[in-house]
């Protein structure tokens, strides 16, 4: 019998950003993004929950290997993002760098490439970046 389990793990990554829309004036911006349409940007201390689902192996007892995990989520987003300011990031250059953006393409990234087979039999079920203690935000790969 196949058991299927889900596997979270957490990661952490800073960088900062600036909401701004650049077809808005700047009081349109002001008015929409208030503080964080601070020219000079602000940063986050992100905290991503990487969640895979998969199939328990018979001969490891586990859904992915985490070493493996690791690696494909170092590679393809904290080295990419850490210390850096997501404005400058060509996935920022025509999409505002919200947390919710930054969820999405998160997503994306796992996704794209090497990264989903680097994953054994594991599929990435959601992606969740917290931008503030308070503030979530969670993606599952669908437009709606
Ligand atoms: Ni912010």
């Amino acid at each position: 019998m196949t058991r299927v389990v889900s596997f979270s793990r957490r990661y952490r990554f800073s960088a900062s950003h600036r909401l701004h829309v650049d077809h808005l004036t700047d009081e349109q911006n002001r008015e929409c993004f208030g503080k964080c349409n601070n020219p000079h940007g602000h940063g986050h201390n992100y905290i991503l929950e990487v969640r895979v689902k998969g199939p328990v192996s018979d001969e490891t007892g586990m859904v992915v290997n985490l070493v493996d995990l690791d690696a494909v989520v170092k590679q393809r987003v904290i080295d990419r993002f850490d210390l850096q300011n997501l404005n400058h990031d060509p996935l920022f250059a025509t999409e505002v760098s919200s947390t919710e953006n930054l969820c999405k393409e998160v997503w994306q990234l796992l996704q794209e490439n090497e990264a989903p087979q680097r994953l054994g039999s594991a599929r990435l079920e959601r992606v969740r970046l917290e931008e503030t203690e308070n503030n979530f935000f969670e993606f599952a790969g669908k437009e709606n």
